[in-house]
């Protein structure tokens, strides 16, 4: 009998991983998802889960967090942490809407933790080693990173402007940037070879 259910178990599991020929289009079952979710959890050390944040955030590092989340997160996470985003979309499992309470219950000791080291067996990278260079400082911007998380329900209008000229941008979006800000300031473009063709009145 025992035998029997362990293998009924067994069977359900890997049906609920292979559904879909394992592309990463689908939207994780259920089952899937609190094994996911619990595995990283099980993973985080528990004086790792307890450890407090050392920063007490200023506005400034509110901002400089924000910033930095813009430029390295938001292209999967999006600005508002709602992960809807073309990466987001297309990664499995997607990443989670960072508001949520699942997310916001974690402790700033696992926020900080899954930051550093990332999420094996998803998208999410670890950015421990990404300290040092062009002078950030490592676990500090990931403790301000934490800061940012816990803000993130309370994101004005204004502060998502601002993040979104902090977006990675491909040279296309350059260009169109480029032409507007001519515009604004009030530079010609080129003359264009229609201009000097125009009909006779
Ligand atoms: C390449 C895509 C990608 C990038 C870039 C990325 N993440 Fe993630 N992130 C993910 C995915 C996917 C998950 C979901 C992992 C899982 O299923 O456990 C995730 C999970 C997380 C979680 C855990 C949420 C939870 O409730 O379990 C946090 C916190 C997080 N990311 C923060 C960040 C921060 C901060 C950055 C930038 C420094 C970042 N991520 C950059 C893809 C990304």
């Amino acid at each position: 009998m025992v035998g029997v259910a362990v293998v009924g178990v067994v069977v359900a599991i890997a049906a609920s991983l292979l559904h879909d020929g394992l592309s990463s289009r689908a939207t994780p079952s259920k089952l899937e998802a609190v094994i996911a979710r619990n595995a990283h959890r099980l993973a985080i050390p528990s004086d790792a889960r307890s450890t407090q944040n050392p920063v007490v955030a200023s506005e400034e590092d509110l901002r400089a967090a924000r910033l930095h989340f813009a430029d390295h997160c938001a292209t999967c996470h999006d600005n508002d942490g709602s992960g809807q985003t073309l990466y987001g979309k297309g990664l499995y499992p997607h990443p989670p809407d960072l508001r949520l309470p699942e997310t916001q219950n974690l402790t700033d000791g696992e926020l900080f933790w899954i930051i550093e080291n990332g999420v094996r067996f998803t998208g999410m990278p670890a950015f421990a080693s990404a300290g040092d260079h062009n002078g950030h400082g490592g676990a500090l911007d990931s403790w301000k990173l934490v800061h940012f998380i816990r803000h993130l329900p309370h994101l004005t209008a204004a502060e998502r402007v601002e993040m979104e000229r902090y977006n990675p941008k491909g040279p296309d979006e350059r260009a169109e940037e480029q032409e507007e800000n001519n515009f604004l300031n009030g530079v010609t473009p080129k003359a264009k070879p229609e201009s000097q063709n125009q009909h006779p009145r």
